[in-house]
């Protein structure tokens, strides 16, 4: 027998003696039975030679895998489900025809996918349950290629453990399956999300950070980590060498750029240096094994006597990278450390399967495809971006420009910085500006499926396929489409009282079409991701043609189903004319000063948002401080230098506004015209914020500072030191007038209810406190009530009839909770978990509700934000009550006037992801701004 016939038998990469190797030889099905009559130098030379070969065996599924009837992963006594009537996304496209059809799922797998009943008499006699879509858009279960979940603690806790190692710049030999916790909260939230296998990495903090592991996300019988693991290596339980099984794939998590270098305070040259020593002492065992072997090959036993396997339990993570059965996920965002990565995958030959955060791919398609191997794929976030230096040139147009060039696309969440149960979001998004809707669905599905070597049992709908599979209540690629049930191996994960459905209207169930960003994208490109942003002319004199509604400064609504010609001089609509053509455009040719006409086909004049919560206007790049306005100091965390007023010190936000950077014009022309900030702050005492306008190119410009001074603001946190009543009984002893300097004159102010006092507190505890201690001091000072406000306010809803009687107001910061915290882990999660959203449950008790973001990219995105918040509700809130949330209410509670700013949006409402922003039109400031 040759070796090549055991090469297909044998694995086994972890040290093990030889003769264990030859007691599962014994056991293949392919063994030839002259074997056993060798001598036992022999039987041990026939070993090596199997492991020899063995080394040269592909990854692949085992040998039964296709025919297989039940999963590996079923769950014995699970009943066989039938999905009828759904409409499918396989994958890869729509059904043929109007891609209804029915889907069996049993064993674990997908059984059959047609019309179940001319199934004939396959599966005559199962018992099932049913499970009626009623025509809904059916997904395959979503794959998130770049996750925490288990490993970075949901809520974070300091005795949980994580995957942010920093023993070593080089450490391949960890494994972050040695972090899962299966307890954490985020499972049931991602998998309510649609999300049912995830890649859990390692953090970035090294070169060579460890070794990943695909999961799916449902609850085991087991209750272990190693229970959730999907294809686990056979080598990580010590099961090793098992005839029918090949080998599988391993992850590893490399990284490039700021956060290795951060972590061990050394430069990118020392980095890439890590990897070629890493990879080179990986090299020599291989190719110590290799001469090894080719001197068993050919029968050189003689030189071989004294000598054992090379191997090394140190390097054989990376010695599978070189032999091809590893993929390789390497955290990588500018052009010069993707560069450095593709000259290390040609100078040691392996293939990097995927760049992730990959920020610059876009800008250098060709590189990539001179990667070893295939193309490494971009594992991407669609709009988050510039939270830091290696971020800042990131594109929200990365992922159609890369699948233009043929690279391979994927959204993630990284986990727990985006909340994968919103992975879906990511796809909608990246829709959104201008990736094809089966690219967009494939890169939260198949794609990842693919690039985890994973296609043949993940990631799409089809017989044969692990039984994963999400019904919709809209189509998937439509804003807040959430799941009305997730099947998981083949078991139905929603369950009262925690499956929650809706009615999505008709419109929501349809792809949406998507704007034009043809010459954005191009821009991107030609300036190397930091195309120009302000506004393409200011005019005075405009008229819009084709728009289907005027919103009033009250946010009513007025229709014009077919259609309205709109004058506007000086920012100020002077005329409506119903009707596009004829009588309309006639009346316009009267108006001698028109400098522009825009057609914004079947859009909407509608409000301009407000943006409140994160840094907006006091940093560019938050961890760089030369871009930063920098922190406020606290008199309870350290002492405040007398020069500056000791413990009387209020910062004033106003006095560190900058312009014109990249995420505040971005707001602006996505018509988020104002912003209000406060000075950011680690302490308890925040200062005063201030409203501006996000068009402004500098303080001095008329209109650029809306209100100097808006609201004073206070955190209350569980730090532990000082602790919460600590932070309470400051605030108490400031509002009954015991500060000194401008904390007394402002916290007097806000005792009078003179000015907002706004509190960051998510745990219903402290706003239980917080409430008393109002009432406390409006009695003890006599002067009127406080205009207290709640931001953050994750567990508000418990409190909802006790906030609401206070007369207290919430803003929801952010709009979709997360539990990140202790003090966040009462949150109210939403459909399909809750019944009510927050947003619903406080409107319902007449809170005032505004929301907020935490970090200032996603400012752009406040109108889809407000559109989750209109959308998850389900009928519970009006559309006009939604828009207030990001307008009249923020301004209310904040205390600034609302302005009078109208926003064109083209294409569709202002609610609608298929609409985009052309004009800004300001009546204060007498102009029209046009993109
Ligand atoms: C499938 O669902 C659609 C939408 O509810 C319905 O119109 C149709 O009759 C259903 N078809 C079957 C075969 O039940
Ligand atoms: C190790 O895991 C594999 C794959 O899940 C399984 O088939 C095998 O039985 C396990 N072996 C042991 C010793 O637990
Ligand atoms: C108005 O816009 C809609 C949507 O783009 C389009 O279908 C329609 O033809 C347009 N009407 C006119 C008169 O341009
Ligand atoms: C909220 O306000 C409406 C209208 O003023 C009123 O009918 C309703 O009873 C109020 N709801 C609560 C819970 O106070």
């Amino acid at each position: 027998m040759t070796s090549k016939v055991h090469a297909a038998d044998v694995y086994n990469n972890s040290p093990r003696r030889p003769t264990t190797a030859f007691v599962a030889l014994l056991t293949a099905a392919a063994f030839s039975i002259s074997f056993l009559f060798h001598s036992p130098a022999h039987v041990q030379n026939e070993a090596i030679l199997a492991r020899c070969a063995a080394l040269h065996t592909p990854v692949r599924p085992s040998s039964d895998f296709r025919t297989r009837t039940t999963s590996d992963r079923y769950v014995p006594g699970t009943r066989a489900v039938l999905v009828k009537n759904a409409t499918i996304w396989d994958g890869e496209d729509v059904l043929p025809g109007d891609g209804r059809a029915d889907v069996f799922l049993d064993g674990g797998i997908v059984k059959f996918v047609g019309d179940f009943s001319k199934s004939g008499l396959e599966f005559e006699g199962v018992e099932y349950d049913t499970l009626d879509a009623g025509g809904a858009w059916v997904t395959p279960g979503l794959v998130d290629m770049h996750s925490h979940i288990g490993s970075a603690a949901a809520p974070s806790l300091r005795g949980a453990s994580g995957g942010g190692v920093r023993n070593g710049p080089v450490l391949p030999w960890l494994r972050a399956l040695d972090t899962i916790n299966t307890h954490d909260a985020a499972y049931e939230l991602s998998v309510a999300g649609g999300v049912s296998t995830s890649l859990v990495l390692p953090g970035s903090g090294n070169a060579i950070g460890g070794q990943g592991f695909v999961i799916k996300l449902r609850p085991t019988v087991e209750r272990t980590p190693f229970s959730k693991l999907l294809e686990p290596p056979f080598t990580y339980n010590g099961s090793g060498i098992e005839p029918a099984n090949p080998p599988r794939w391993r992850y590893l998590k490399q990284a490039c750029g700021e956060n290795p270098s951060r972590a061990y305070s050394y430069t990118r040259m020392d980095n890439i240096w890590a990897f070629r020593s890493a990879y080179n002492e990986a090299r020599k065992v291989k190719e110590a094994q290799d001469l090894y072997c080719a001197k068993a090959q050919a029968g050189q036993w003689d030189e071989l006597a004294d000598s054992a396997f090379p191997e090394s339990l140190q390097w054989e993570m990376l010695v599978d990278v070189l032999r091809g059965r590893v993929k390789v996920n390497t955290h990588c965002y500018e052009a010069t450390d993707l560069d450095g990565l593709v000259r290390l995958s040609n100078e040691f030959k392996f293939e990097i399967a995927a760049f992730h955060h990959a920020s610059e791919t876009y800008l250098v398609p060709d590189l990539l495809k001179k990667a070893y191997g295939k193309p490494p794929a971009s594992a991407l976030f669609s709009t988050n971006m510039r939270y830091k230096r290696e971020a800042y040139r990131g594109s929200e147009f990365a992922p159609r420009i890369l699948a233009e060039n043929g690279l391979r696309v994927i959204m993630k969440s990284d986990h727990p910085v985006l909340d994968s149960r919103y992975l879906l979001y990511e796809a909608q998004t990246a829709h959104y500006y201008g990736l094809s809707a089966s690219l967009a669905l494939a890169s939260v599905t198949s794609t990842p499926a693919d690039v985890l070597g994973l296609s043949h049992r993940i990631g799409y709908i089809r017989k044969g396929y692990d039984a994963d599979l999400v019904i919709w209540d809209a189509h998937p690629l439509a804003l807040s489409a959430t799941p009305k049930q997730v099947v998981i191996d083949g078991i139905p994960q929603l369950k009262p009282p925690h499956a929650h459905t809706v009615d999505k209207p008709a419109f929501l169930q349809r792809v949406p079409k998507t704007p034009n960003f043809d010459k954005e994208a191009k821009e991107a490109v030609e300036y190397e991701g930091l195309p120009p942003l302000v506004p393409r002319r200011r005019v005075k004199s405009v008229a819009f043609v084709n728009v289907s509604a005027v919103y009033t400064h009250e946010l009513d609504e007025q229709q014009y189903t077919s259609g309205a010609t709109v004058l506007v001089e000086g920012g100020e609509i002077v005329w409506t004319c119903t009707g596009t053509g004829g009588r309309c455009s006639e009346r316009l040719q009267t108006v001698p000063s028109l400098e522009e006409t825009v057609d914004l086909q079947g859009g909407v004049l509608g409000p301009a948002l407000i943006s409140y919560g994160a840094p907006l206007g006091l940093t560019e790049i938050p961890p760089e401080m030369s871009t930063s306005d920098g922190i406020a100091p606290d008199a309870l965390m350290g002492v405040v230098p007398p020069i500056v007023g000791g413990e009387g010190t209020l910062v004033r936000a106003v006095d560190g506004l900058q312009f014109s950077g990249r995420d505040i014009l971005l707001a602006y022309r996505s018509g988020v015209t104002s912003g209000i900030t406060a000075p950011l702050h680690a302490g308890v005492i925040g200062g005063l914020s201030v409203a501006f306008s996000t068009g402004a190119a500098h303080k001095l410009e008329d209109g650029a500072i809306r209100k100097g001074i808006t609201a004073l603001h206070v955190s209350l946190a569980h730090v532990g030191q000082p602790s919460v009543s600590t932070q309470i009984a400051l605030l108490r002893r400031l509002l009954k007038g015991h500060g000194t300097g401008d904390v007394k004159e402002y916290f007097d102010k806000a005792a009078r209810g003179e000015i907002p006092l706004v509190v960051d507190v998510d745990n219903a505890d402290v706003i239980a406190t917080l409430l008393e201690l109002k009432a406390e001091v409006e009695d003890s000072v006599g002067q009127g009530k406080m205009k207290l406000v709640l931001a953050g306010a994750a567990e508000a809803h418990l409190l909802a009839k006790q906030i609401a009687a206070a007369d207290v107001g919430v803003i929801l910061v952010p709009s979709r909770s997360f539990p990140h915290t202790w003090d966040q882990r009462r949150h109210l999660p939403g459909l399909p978990l809750s019944e009510d959203t927050a947003v619903s449950l406080l409107l319902s008790h007449n809170i005032t509700v505004g929301l907020g973001i935490v970090e200032q990219w996603s400012a752009r995105s406040t109108r889809f934000d407000v559109a989750w918040a209109y959308l998850d509700a389900g009928g519970k809130i009006s559309k006009k009550a939604a828009l207030a949330l990001a307008s009249k209410n923020l301004a209310h509670l904040l205390g600034v006037e609302h302005s009078g700013e109208l926003v064109a949006y083209a294409g569709g409402d202002l609610l609608d992801i298929s609409s985009k922003v052309v004009a800004v039109l300001s009546s204060d400031g007498d102009y029209v701004d046009l993109w």
